[in-house]
């Protein structure tokens, strides 16, 4: 999909910071979360772009966060969320605790989403009367790849649904206090299966109420698709939140009392705000392909390598004039791994991609890359982390900058 910034901009940034670079743009942010103010509560899944300017951006929208490390708590923290709330600025979200993780949680006292029981026992026996939710896992579920589907016996996530009673006996049996009910089926999900998850949630939200146990929220969890390519589908919020709002109607007439109603997208509200800002180092040919050697790798973008997934692309021409004909490219990166590509697909299948003929100087633009880009970057082939920079109309704000060599080794050495 086109990205939001004028070329002469994103060469002024890449002079000015240079590449690679993560540029991001808060009207698209601010747009996307306008268009999901119709829910009670937007809880940014914070997973998909943690920047703390992000978050501070996302907060001074009113929207709140969800946190699955003790990292992801002390960002939000940083950010200036604040624990406590109705409803809670922060949400922890897991399948399990490890100790210092737990710590955090009760020393800030957030409340867990937990995806099992054995983190109702373990937090129970801490705190009794911390506030849960539970995420059920409806036994399907859904996603743009296997990787990214959560639901089903082949998942690890949620509590599976047959096992809701005894989740909700840990529950008073450790005096929990439980705030509401979770399902989140996958990642880019079909909307076909959207009725399909609203009545599990009202099934789920029958037995609650026939256990006895009082219910404030329900969440309809994360996963809503963004189009990457131009035929992909926009989504319907209206139409979304319309399905969601009657599910909350029928499951308020099931317990007697109004509930809110929480959404938790990622990628909605980022990914189209972002670019991989790179220059292209390197051309070859070797028989048939014709290569665009960049300087970012799947140790800043993983999504391609991992799934296969497509980012549309773009080049700008450090010759502005010379306009150069198409050509089929397989654009790579600089990591000595042959999977360093950008344009492949699933299996890790190359794709070459229509590109003009490109050139040494030249920029590539990597679009819809503001989700799960930054934040599942590495430091493979000892790459520092590059910089972000937040465009916010004609203000430019670095948010974070080059990590170092030096701070790299720093860790390993002095020991
Ligand atoms: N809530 C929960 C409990 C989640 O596990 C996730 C994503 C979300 C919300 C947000 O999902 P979203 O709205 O962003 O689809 N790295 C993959 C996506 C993995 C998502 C993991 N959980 C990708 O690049 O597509």
């Amino acid at each position: 999909m086109p990205h939001p910034f004028p070329p002469a901009r994103l060469r002024a940034l890449a002079d000015r910071f240079g590449t690679p670079l993560w540029v991001y743009d808060a009207a698209t942010m601010r747009q996307r979360i306008a268009q999901l103010s119709c829910f009670d509560t937007i809880r940014f899944a914070q997973k998909a772009c943690s920047n703390i300017h992000v978050l501070g951006l996302m907060r001074a929208q009113g929207v709140r966060v969800d946190a699955v490390s003790r990292g992801e708590i002390l960002r939000a923290l940083a950010a200036g969320f604040r624990a406590g709330g109705d409803p809670a600025d922060i949400v922890f979200t897991a399948d399990l605790f490890d100790a210092a993780t737990l710590d955090c949680v009760l020393e800030h006292g957030v409340p867990v989403n937990a995806g099992s029981i054995d983190m109702l026992h373990q937090l129970g026996a801490r705190a009794p009367g911390h506030g849960v939710w539970l995420r059920i896992n409806p036994g399907f579920g859904h996603g743009h790849s296997n990787k990214t589907n959560t639901g089903g016996e082949h998942s690890k996530h949620g509590i599976w649904h047959a096992e809701l009673p005894a989740a909700l006996a840990a529950v008073g049996q450790h005096g929990l206090k439980l705030v509401g009910l979770h399902m989140h089926i996958g990642s880019g999900v079909d909307y076909g299966h959207l009725a399909q998850v609203c009545g599990a949630m009202l099934e789920r939200v029958r037995t609650v109420h026939a256990a006895g146990h009082g219910l404030h929220a329900i969440s309809a969890g994360g996963g809503l698709s963004t189009p990457y390519r131009s035929a992909d589908p926009v989504l319907d919020t209206q139409h979304y939140h319309s399905l969601w709002d009657a599910t909350r109607r029928q499951a308020e007439a099931i317990v007697g009392h109004a509930l809110g109603l929480e959404i938790e997208p990622g990628r909605y509200l980022v990914a189209e705000a972002g670019v991989l800002l790179c220059e292209v180092r390197a051309t070859k040919n070797a028989g048939s392909q014709h290569f665009v050697l960049v300087d970012a790798g799947f140790n800043e973008l993983m999504r391609p390598a991992m799934y296969g997934s497509y980012h549309a692309m773009s080049l700008l021409r450090r010759d502005a004039a010379d306009a150069g004909a198409l050509r089929p490219s397989v654009v790579a990166g600089p990591l000595c791994e042959s999977g360093d590509v950008f344009t492949q697909g699933e299996g890790g299948v190359v794709l070459p991609r229509e590109l003009p003929a490109a050139r040494v100087g030249d920029l590539l633009v990597i679009h819809d890359t503001g989700a799960y880009g930054a934040s599942m970057s590495s430091n493979y082939n000892t790459r520092p982390l590059i910089a972000e920079v937040l465009v916010d109309g004609a203000q430019v704000r670095p948010i974070r900058r080059r990590q170092t060599v030096d701070e790299l080794l720093a860790l390993e050495r002095g020991l």
